[in-house]
């Protein structure tokens, strides 16, 4: 275990170190969450007070949150900060067309925000998030529901082909809640060539919040392995 432990750390943290490389004195910054983004933030911390630099943090969660004020990067709001100039984030999987699935942290909706209001987005993952297609290898679509819409939800999703799990919490009985105050479905559609269509068609059932899809969003990947990092651009 321990093995093949040690060099996706390693893989996550390249990653992060190179998508950091963007950040100027004075920008505003999306904070990702999730393990990989975690690296970002803290190699962020570091940037800031060896060369002095300016800049404040937009985070997408509270883990997001309360790391960067470890690491001593101010915190500011999007009411603040309407337009961010970097965002660096993780990702589930992606695509040679930088389409995401995000959110098996349950932070999507904010992380969607957070991208839709950014100028750059970099999303930095280890060499196994790359998938050709969204849903390979038994992946699911998270979907953040409004509580009272779940069983809606649920039955909407079977219709449209999917098989939705409500995502139950690790350390504390019943459903995961998000920052938000919702529940996360997790809905298995096989793979998916057409993540764009999906997503809007989710988007229109009453009571989902937001899913996992992340289309035409990303315009820089960094993808790390133990000794490399490889950087995939949006085709324009
Ligand atoms: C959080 O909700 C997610 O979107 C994460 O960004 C994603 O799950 C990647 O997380 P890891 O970097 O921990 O794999």
């Amino acid at each position: 275990m321990k093995a093949n432990f040690e060099p996706v750390q390693e893989a996550k943290r390249k990653a992060a170190l190179e998508a950091v490389k963007h950040v100027k004195d004075g920008f505003i910054v999306g904070l990702g969450s999730g393990s990989t983004a975690a690296f970002a933030i803290e190699a962020l911390g570091e940037r800031m007070k060896r060369e002095k630099l300016r800049v404040m943090g937009i985070p997408t969660s509270y883990q997001a949150f309360l790391l960067a004020v470890e690491c001593g990067i101010p915190i500011t709001t999007l009411d603040e900060h309407p337009e961010i100039d970097v965002t660096i984030d993780g990702a589930d999987q992606i695509t040679p067309e930088l389409n995401l699935i995000k959110g098996m942290g349950a932070a999507l909706a904010r992380e969607k925000i957070v991208a839709a209001a950014s100028k750059l987005n970099i999303i930095i993952a280890d060499q196994q998030k790359k998938v050709k297609v969204l849903g390979e290898n038994n992946q699911s679509v998270p979907i953040e529901v409004l509580p009272f819409a779940i069983s809606l939800v649920k039955r909407k999703i079977i219709a449209a082909g999917g098989k939705p799990v409500l995502r139950e919490g690790k350390g504390k009985l019943g459903p995961v809640i998000t920052d938000n105050g919702n529940a996360i479905l997790d809905a298995n559609f096989g793979e998916i060539a057409k993540p764009g269509e999906l997503d809007a068609k989710l988007k229109m059932i009453p009571g989902v919040v937001e899913t996992g899809f992340f289309v035409g969003l990303t315009d820089i990947v960094y993808l790390g392995t133990s000794s490399a990092v490889e950087k995939i651009e949006k085709i324009r």
